[in-house]
């Protein structure tokens, strides 16, 4: 099965997926759009192709996710993991790749939706955040929830110290998940 992963930051998750033993899938391309992210470091390391794209230059999302559309068809890619992508998918690729496309976010959907969920719940002061796989909609962070994971804030935890504790659980979490799915 061949999969492509979103993913415009450090790319600790990717990593993950390249790490994770037998993932029944093979991660054919690496879609960025961030000339300067870590994560396209990690994909020439491990020879995995890599669309970058900046959108800027493009009229519109649509122009540029039908030129993503058409080279995710071209490779014969079935699924697509963002881990990383800032970016709302649109119309082209959510009816391209309807069931198909799945997010990682770090708290618990619902809760802290959007950017910085780390900071916003250290910020809130709750006792517990975590770590959600979920299904992408058009919505921000929406979208039919897969897998959740609680993550404990503790009375000593900085935002850094949180920050790794979630990490470290999205980088089993999110192989075991897509493990169950193209499974199935
Ligand atoms: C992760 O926390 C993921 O949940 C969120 O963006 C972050 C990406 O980190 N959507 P990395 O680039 O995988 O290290």
């Amino acid at each position: 099965v061949k999969v492509a992963v979103f993913a415009s930051g450090k790319g600790s998750n990717f990593q993950a997926m390249l790490d994770a033993d037998n993932l029944p899938c093979e991660i054919v391309l690496l879609v960025c759009d961030q000339q300067q992210a870590g994560v396209l470091d990690k994909a020439k390391q491990h020879g995995i192709e890599t669309f970058v794209f900046s959108a800027k230059n493009y009229e519109s999302k649509e122009a540029y996710e039908s030129e993503i559309a058409e080279q995710l068809r071209k490779k014969g890619i079935e699924w697509i993991f963002l881990a990383g992508y800032m970016r709302l998918i649109g119309p082209t690729l959510l009816e391209a790749y309807e069931g198909k496309i799945v997010n990682i976010h770090p708290s618990y959907l619902p809760a802290f939706p959007g950017k910085d969920a780390i900071g916003q719940a250290f910020e809130a002061g709750v006792e517990e955040t975590g770590v959600t796989v979920h299904f992408i909609d058009e919505g921000m962070d929406t979208g039919p929830i897969i897998e959740q994971v609680a993550v404990p804030i503790l009375a000593n935890d900085t935002k850094e110290t949180l920050q790794k504790r979630i990490q470290a659980v999205e980088h089993r979490l999110y192989p075991q998940v897509i493990r169950e799915l193209i499974q199935k």
